[in-house]
């Protein structure tokens, strides 16, 4: 990215403490450069739609500053509105409108001219496969196909920056798979800025190139994705087999340890294959039925990164 730019999105030392006295956000400093297709990962209760709030203006902040595209949200609070597109974890659509009318209206809230608004309506209806739903009434909408409408409100006033709060909850497979090229391919033709929350470390894997990692309130780590999965070197799984072991098994270059008789677990560095774990245990007529993965990796991320934070090199 070109490095003189105005961040998409600058927070400094913001922080929320509710009021029944919670801090939910303590004095987080982020920074999300345009373009960037930014992960806030983090478990539940972390205070991912707390920050996300606040840059939506839904949750007031305790106190810091933020800026989108270099515009102050207390200063100027309806310029940076209309750079943010926003969409939260709770859907918030009224269910006896239709899509069309949800689309139309929004833009038009926005100042866009009816004609422009139409057509932008058709395009991200038919992109987010929800055409044949545009004159329903939106509770009659499933869940994805809420969350895709509410995608696709957010999207009609063409911000610059959008945020989304948990969007894949709820929504399948296939037609998570056909939100996620559909956003990819508007960032590449607009230099869209997308932010992301999750509890999923392998959805944000996949799709974005920074990441940051906000547990109780705080960022543990702001990096790139490449650099964090550098740092993710070894997973445990746990194998079921289908007999007790008669011997301890072997597999070379690997640990394995003998949980119980029919339960093995093995460390697998990167770039181990499972596969070869199985072939091993073949020839030792050890047959594996089935396998989990120990802790999630999110888990583990956590475990060795506040393992790191302690010994102090991060
Ligand atoms: N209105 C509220 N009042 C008090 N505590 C809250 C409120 N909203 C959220 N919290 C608490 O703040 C913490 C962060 O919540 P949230 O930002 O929703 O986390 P996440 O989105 O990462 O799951 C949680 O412990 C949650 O219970
Ligand atoms: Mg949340």
């Amino acid at each position: 990215m070109v490095a003189n730019l105005v961040p998409a999105l600058s927070l400094k030392q913001v922080s929320k403490t509710y009021k029944n006295g919670f801090q939910a956000v303590k004095s987080i400093d982020l920074t999300v450069e345009q373009g960037d297709f930014f992960a806030l990962l983090g478990p539940n209760g972390a205070g991912k739609s707390t920050t996300i709030g606040m840059i939506s203006n839904l949750v007031n902040k305790t106190s810091g500053t933020i800026e989108v595209m270099g515009v102050d949200l207390d200063q100027h609070r309806s310029q940076a509105k209309a750079l943010l597109g926003i969409v939260p974890q709770e859907i918030n659509l009224n269910g006896f409108e239709r899509p069309w009318q949800i689309l139309i209206q929004q833009a038009g809230y926005y100042g866009v001219p009816r004609k422009v608004a139409a057509e932008r309506a058709e395009y991200y209806l038919k992109a987010l496969s929800l055409w044949e739903k545009a004159q329903q009434p939106a509770m009659r909408l499933s869940g994805g196909m809420k969350r895709r409408l509410m995608i696709a409100r957010a999207l009609v006033h063409q911000p610059k920056v959008l945020l989304l709060d948990e969007p894949t909850a709820g929504v399948d497979v296939e037609i998570r798979y056909d939100m996620w090229k559909f956003l990819t391919q508007v960032r590449q033709e607009t230099g869209l800025t997308i932010i992301l929350t999750t509890h999923y470390l392998e959805e944000a894997e996949n799709l974005c190139n920074k990441i940051a990692i906000i547990n109780r309130g705080e960022i543990v780590i702001n990096t790139s994705m490449a650099q964090l999965m550098t740092q993710l070197e070894v997973e445990s799984v746990l194998l079921y087999l289908n007999a007790p072991a008669q011997v301890a098994p072997v597999i070379a270059g690997m640990t394995v340890r003998q949980v119980d008789a029919t339960t093995l677990e093995v460390d697998l560095k990167r770039g181990q294959m499972i596969s070869d774990v199985f072939a091993a245990l073949q020839t030792q007529g050890i047959v594996v039925q089935n396998m989990r993965n120990k802790t999630n990796r999110l888990e583990q991320l956590f475990v060795h990164l506040v393992q790191q934070h302690k010994e102090g090199s991060v």
